[in-house]
């Protein structure tokens, strides 16, 4: 029998007052690979990382991660399974530190009862520390150690993107999605970032999926890309098969056109 899928997403539709944003998509991501969704301007991309996070709910179709029926979990309950996110618009508390910030990151591991917080004190002061170790790390990781105590909203916009990938990371998810990592960063900040994914794959064993436009990065990092248009799949292969694939040319073409 083979192993389950990380990511099992099926005839997956969705339709906003009659478009069709999401239209019969279905693709399996694999443990341990970096799986690429690109399209161009509306395909449809992001739509489909709201509807693995749940917060739309889909007219069709079914989303498996692992055995679990995504379908059954509510929102909040995404984080805590192990599924974390960044945002094509960067989320982040803007008026707190990075170092605050990252520690939200780790909400999914803090005990939900402050009585037994109260009453089991010491336990808590080892809690916060592996807290406090596990942030670190992730600060090493991505280089952010000279950005600790600034407020998000005195960073430059490189920074605060790599702020809210760190902030993800800090949960510990088993599944990353990453929307547009690239987008607005320079070409140097966006070799970092491919160094960066890389890390996360090979050292943290994570599994990536990322939506973006940058086709060099795709090409860099991605083990298999899925392009769509219109909300419908056009292709999955390799980042080769992809940029020969005659459908997807055609697809960009006429995006701009
Ligand atoms: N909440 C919503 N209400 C109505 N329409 C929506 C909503 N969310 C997305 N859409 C529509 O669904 C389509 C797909 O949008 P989506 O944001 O997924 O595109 P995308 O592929 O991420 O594009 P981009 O590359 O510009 O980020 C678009 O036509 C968009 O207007
Ligand atoms: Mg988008």
């Amino acid at each position: 029998m083979s192993a389950p899928q990380m990511l099992s997403v099926r005839n997956l539709s969705i339709e906003f007052g009659g478009v069709h944003a999401v239209d019969n998509v279905s693709f399996d991501v694999q443990p341990g690979e970096v799986f690429a969704i690109i399209g161009p301007n509306g395909a449809g991309k992001s739509t489909i990382f709201n509807l693995i996070s749940r917060f739309y709910e889909p007219t069709a179709g079914s989303i498996f991660y692992g055995e679990h029926d995504l379908l059954e979990v509510p929102a909040h309950r995404i984080a805590r399974m192990g599924i974390g996110r960044t945002f094509q618009n960067i989320e982040l508390f803007e008026q707190a530190t990075v170092l605050q910030n990252l520690l939200v990151g780790r909400h999914r591991h803090m005990r939900p009862n402050p009585f037994l917080e109260f009453l089991f004190l010491p336990g808590v002061k080892k809690n916060e520390l592996e807290h406090r170790r596990k942030v670190e790390d992730v600060i090493d990781l991505l280089e952010i150690a000279r950005y600790r105590d600034q407020r998000i909203a005195d960073l430059p916009y490189g920074a605060r993107k790599n702020v809210e990938l760190a902030r993800a990371l800090c949960a510990e998810p088993t599944l990353l999605l990453l929307d547009e990592p690239a987008s607005g960063l320079n070409s140097e900040e966006t070799d970092d970032v491919s160094f960066w994914l890389e890390d996360i794959k090979h050292d943290l064993g994570v599994t990536i999926v990322m939506v973006e436009h940058d086709m060099n990065l795709v090409a860099r990092v991605a083990d298999r890309v899925l392009a769509i248009n219109d909300g419908k799949v056009i292709a999955i292969g390799t980042p080769d098969e992809i940029r020969d694939n005659v459908a997807v040319q055609h697809a960009y073409l006429g995006a701009a056109a």
